[in-house]
């Protein structure tokens, strides 16, 4: 049981569960493309137990249970993203109908059942034969993104209560350019410095066509931490400072200001795109909400092991079981910050979750997490819905499907789901007060 209210979150706030195509979909069939993640997984030394996400939770047929569980636990709203290579097999042109065919009756299911749909637009899996033309390296994402864009907001804009255009830009850049975690797999700073621009200029061309088809209530999710330093030694203030510009305020200020940070422009200079201030406009489009995904703190230190000399430290607070530091108090720092910093627009914590067995901690995980929005809310910030990540235990990217975020168990053998406590206990929260 949670020992927070509903009502201490206000009476509007939306309460949703969340989840990604790729992560819990499967079904690589009925005309789907292939995405970099398909490749990626299957290549030895990228993904643990070369998991895929060939099979996943087998979203593809069994989404109306799934739809019933996030009716049944109370929720208001449903999170998912579009499978692009779903969608448009080649990455542009060809539609594919029984992809349009799937995400109808999805959608459908969620407004027969009460649901919201917050729908994401690009959440990782970028169709293969765009990844061959270089993918985030290459600016005619920007058009191929608006494509993408205008064929979703035309054929299932009306009935998205809520349309972000892309999820946690630092993962799409930097982990999968620099550090070569994800798909596609890259370490290379020159890479990820014109993804982390290109990244930013698609979002706000797909913006653009969203808007001319339309499309109502937009928005980008980003993936926040608060930063700390290890001391108030100079150099590892200054560690955390690039290591907060890096992470955080290359994305806000980009989107929030139309401006990057100076400390990476000039450290990037000779990789970013040439000309890519004439873009700054796109990219700090105005906007309806900003989602925002937490998980945990980066504490920075100097050191040589990090880019421009700021080592990410690991800290002494407690951990979820992949050694994700919790805490609470930095959601509360965060959603302060933004709202003081940044933009009066609504808020939303479109992810927070643990990766944990022992569910009796993921209940505290969420109730301290609620608590500290509902303190956010009390200092100003207009925090207006929360997600659970994951509605489902699922594919965990380069984790494969050794780490569990559900508040639903998945026997991955049978695809039998079973609810957790955490789910109840959400359940119960949500039941008492409707
Ligand atoms: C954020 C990502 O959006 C999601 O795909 C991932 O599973 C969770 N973080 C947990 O790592």
């Amino acid at each position: 049981m949670f020992s927070i209210s509903r009502d201490e979150l206000g009476p509007n706030f939306t309460f949703g569960a969340a989840t990604a195509a790729y992560q819990i979909e499967g079904g690589q069939t009925d005309g789907r493309g292939t995405s970099i993640w398909d490749t990626f997984s299957s290549t030895p030394g990228n993904v643990k137990n070369l998991d895929t996400g060939a099979i996943a939770c087998d979203h593809y047929n069994r989404w109306p249970g799934d739809l019933d569980l996030i009716r049944d636990g109370g929720f208001d709203a449903y999170r998912f993203s579009f499978a692009w290579p779903r969608l448009i097999p080649e990455g542009i042109g060809a539609v594919n109908p029984k992809g349009l065919e799937f995400y109808d009756r999805l959608i459908d299911g969620m407004l027969e059942r009460g649901i919201k749909p917050y729908a994401t637009l690009y959440h990782w899996d970028l169709p293969s034969p765009l990844q061959d033309k270089g993918g985030w390296m290459n600016r005619d994402i920007a058009s191929w993104f608006a494509e993408y864009a205008a064929v979703v907001g035309h054929h299932f804009g009306d009935r998205l209560h809520a349309t972000a255009t892309i999820n946690e830009p630092w993962c799409v850049a930097f982990l999968s350019h620099f550090l070569g975690i994800h798909a596609p797999g890259y370490r290379d700073l020159r890479a990820a410095s014109r993804a982390m621009h290109h990244v930013l200029f698609a979002h706000g061309t797909a913006i653009d066509a969203l808007r001319a088809e339309s499309v109502k209530n937009l928005g980008i999710v980003l993936n926040l931490e608060k930063t700390e330093a290890a001391s108030d030694k100079r150099e590892d203030l200054e560690a955390q400072n690039l290591g907060d510009a890096l992470f955080n305020r290359w994305y806000l200020d980009g989107v929030f200001k139309g401006r990057y940070p100076e400390a990476l422009t000039s450290r990037l200079a000779e990789y970013l795109p040439e000309g890519f201030e004439k873009d700054m406009e796109v990219v700090s489009r105005p906007l309806d909400w900003l989602g925002i995904n937490y998980y945990t703190r980066g504490l920075y230190a100097a050191g040589p092991n990090g880019l421009f000399g700021a080592e990410r430290r690991s800290g002494d607070l407690e951990t979820s079981d992949l050694g994700w530091e919790i805490y609470p108090q930095g959601l509360e720092d965060l959603l302060v910050r933004v709202n003081r910093d940044y933009t009066k627009l609504p808020l939303y914590v479109t992810e927070t979750g643990m990766s944990e067995t022992n569910d009796e901690r993921r209940v505290k995980y969420y109730d301290d997490h609620l608590r500290a929005v509902a303190n956010a809310q009390g200092q100003g910030a207009d925090v207006r819905g929360f997600f659970a990540w994951s509605l489902l235990d699922n594919y965990e990217w380069s984790q494969g499907y050794t780490s569990r975020f559900g508040i639903v168990h998945v026997d991955y053998e049978t695809q039998v789901r079973t609810p957790k406590a955490s789910y109840r206990a959400f359940q119960g929260m949500l039941h008492n007060t409707r």
